[in-house]
């Protein structure tokens, strides 16, 4: 018989999460395609982006306080000089944030701490700027020039949406970069060993995916332009959702994939509802064979560089 010491041991041993390989095998079609995702590419190692050098620099940024940012890779990251007149620091970023779809945000640490970078780049403008929610006035020194320090719970949370089995710390000892199989599907050591459906979480709900792409609260109410932003906000005061009662978000999105771009796609899941109801469509102003998301779900542009859907369908 195995004692308890013995059992407990053979648990904090055993490995619970085993990262997207483990799945390859068994559920190639999946692994395929999330490979490629921006879920997959949330966060990388700056060391694993060899183009970030080249991104930051396509267009130097250079502040109206005088100010200049350089970049070129290093074995530990992306390296930045910083220069002010006669003076001049290096500092090193560890980490990309974003996968780039829309914008790159470098995190680096500097005297013990994490630190944002003040400069994103943005695939809208083709070139590096001020993150967004940064300070416009001039960094009164090179190391806040470098960016912003962040508190542990507050870069914890940044790790826990872009990557996997990250711990409270942050303890990064046993991360997987990116939003990967497990994160979403919880810890699978036991169900590489013995598959069946059982021993394998599969969260659908709205609730879940709005654990990262957030829900309404007082920081993000429906009423503030800057909530497009939140997906699940807007999906979840609209009519479909309400009335419905089985709108999620993966009756649009496959979570293994990046959103479809082609708007014929998302046509076919709306009147997968309307073309049923008894009502079909009568009141609506449509041409011919349009397309629904154009006039019912717009994009919009609610900061510089960055663009959303607005899923409140109306
Ligand atoms: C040795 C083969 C094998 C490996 C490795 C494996 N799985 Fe599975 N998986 C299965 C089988 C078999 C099922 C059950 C399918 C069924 O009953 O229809 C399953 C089911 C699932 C389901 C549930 C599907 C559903 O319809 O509810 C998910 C999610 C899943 N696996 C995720 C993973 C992830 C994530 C990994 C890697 C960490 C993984 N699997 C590794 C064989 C495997
Ligand atoms: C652990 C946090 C997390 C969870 C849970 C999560 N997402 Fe994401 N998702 C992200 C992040 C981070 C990005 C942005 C990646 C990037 O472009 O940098 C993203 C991007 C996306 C995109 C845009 C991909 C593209 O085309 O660029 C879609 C669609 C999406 N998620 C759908 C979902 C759905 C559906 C669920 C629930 C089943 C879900 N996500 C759950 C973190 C998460
Ligand atoms: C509650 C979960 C959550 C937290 C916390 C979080 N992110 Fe994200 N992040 C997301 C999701 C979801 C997306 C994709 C949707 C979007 O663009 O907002 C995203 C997108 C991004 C992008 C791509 C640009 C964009 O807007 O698409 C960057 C860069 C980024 N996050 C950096 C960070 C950094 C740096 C932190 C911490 C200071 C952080 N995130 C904290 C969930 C989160
Ligand atoms: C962002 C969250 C998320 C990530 C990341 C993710 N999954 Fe899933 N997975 C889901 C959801 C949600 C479903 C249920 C989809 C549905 O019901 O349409 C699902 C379904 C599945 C299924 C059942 C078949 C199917 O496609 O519906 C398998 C197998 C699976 N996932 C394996 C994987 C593997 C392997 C990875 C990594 C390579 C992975 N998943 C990454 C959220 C995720
Ligand atoms: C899961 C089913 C479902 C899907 C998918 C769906 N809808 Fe709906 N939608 C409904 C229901 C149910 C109502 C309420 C109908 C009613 O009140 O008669 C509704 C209401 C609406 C309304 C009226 C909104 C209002 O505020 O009065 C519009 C517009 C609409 N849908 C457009 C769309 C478009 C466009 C899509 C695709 C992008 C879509 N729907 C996808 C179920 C759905
Ligand atoms: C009725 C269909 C539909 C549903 C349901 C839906 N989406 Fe989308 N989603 C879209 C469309 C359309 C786009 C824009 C695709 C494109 O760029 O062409 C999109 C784009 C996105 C993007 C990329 C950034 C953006 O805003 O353009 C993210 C992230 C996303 N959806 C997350 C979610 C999440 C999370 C949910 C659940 C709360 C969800 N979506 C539910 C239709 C839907
Ligand atoms: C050219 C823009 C346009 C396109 C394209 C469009 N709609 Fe509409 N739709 C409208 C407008 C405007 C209204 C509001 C009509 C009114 O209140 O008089 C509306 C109303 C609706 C309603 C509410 C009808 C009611 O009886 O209350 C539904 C449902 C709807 N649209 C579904 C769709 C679907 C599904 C598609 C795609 C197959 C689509 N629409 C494409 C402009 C459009």
């Amino acid at each position: 018989m195995v004692s308890y010491h013995v059992l407990a041991l053979l648990l904090a041993f055993a490995p619970p999460f085993v990262g997207p390989q483990a799945c390859q095998s068994c559920h190639p079609e999946q692994f395929r395609s999330h490979r490629e995702s921006h879920h997959a590419l949330a966060l990388r190692p700056a060391a694993s982006v060899p183009e970030l050098a080249a991104l930051f620099n396509a267009r130097p940024v250079q502040e109206r306080s005088g100010v200049a940012y350089s970049y070129r890779a290093a074995p530990e990251g992306l390296s930045v000089s910083i220069v002010k007149g006669e003076a001049q620091q290096d500092f090193t970023l560890q980490w990309a944030f974003g996968a780039g779809a829309q914008a790159i945000t470098p995190v680096g640490r500097h005297a013990g701490r994490y630190v944002e970078h003040r400069i994103s780049w943005y695939r809208a403008a083709g070139h590096g700027a001020r993150t967004l929610g940064h300070p416009a006035e001039a960094s009164a020194s090179l190391p806040m020039a470098f960016g912003m320090r962040q508190d542990a719970a507050t870069i914890t949370r940044c790790f826990s949406c872009h990557a996997t089995n990250v711990r409270p710390g942050p303890d990064l000892s046993g991360i997987l970069a990116g939003v990967s199989c497990e994160r979403c599907h919880g810890a699978a050591a036991e169900h590489v060993a013995k598959p069946t459906r059982a021993n394998i979480v599969t969260a659908r709900s709205v609730a879940f995916c709005a654990e990262c792409h957030r829900g309404p609260s007082s920081d993000s109410p429906l009423s503030d332009p800057a909530s497009v932003r939140f997906q699940p906000v807007g999906l979840l005061a609209s009519r479909c959702y309400q009335a419905s009662g089985k709108l999620t978000c993966v009756t649009c999105h496959d979570p293994h994939r990046n959103a479809e771009r082609d708007a014929s796609y998302y046509t076919a899941r709306c009147l997968g509802c309307h073309a049923q109801t008894r009502k079909p469509v009568i009141d609506c102003r449509r041409g011919e064979k349009q397309d629904c998301t154009g006039c019912h779900m717009k994009r919009e542009r609610p900061f510089p560089f960055l663009q959303f859907t607005d899923h409140r369908i109306r």
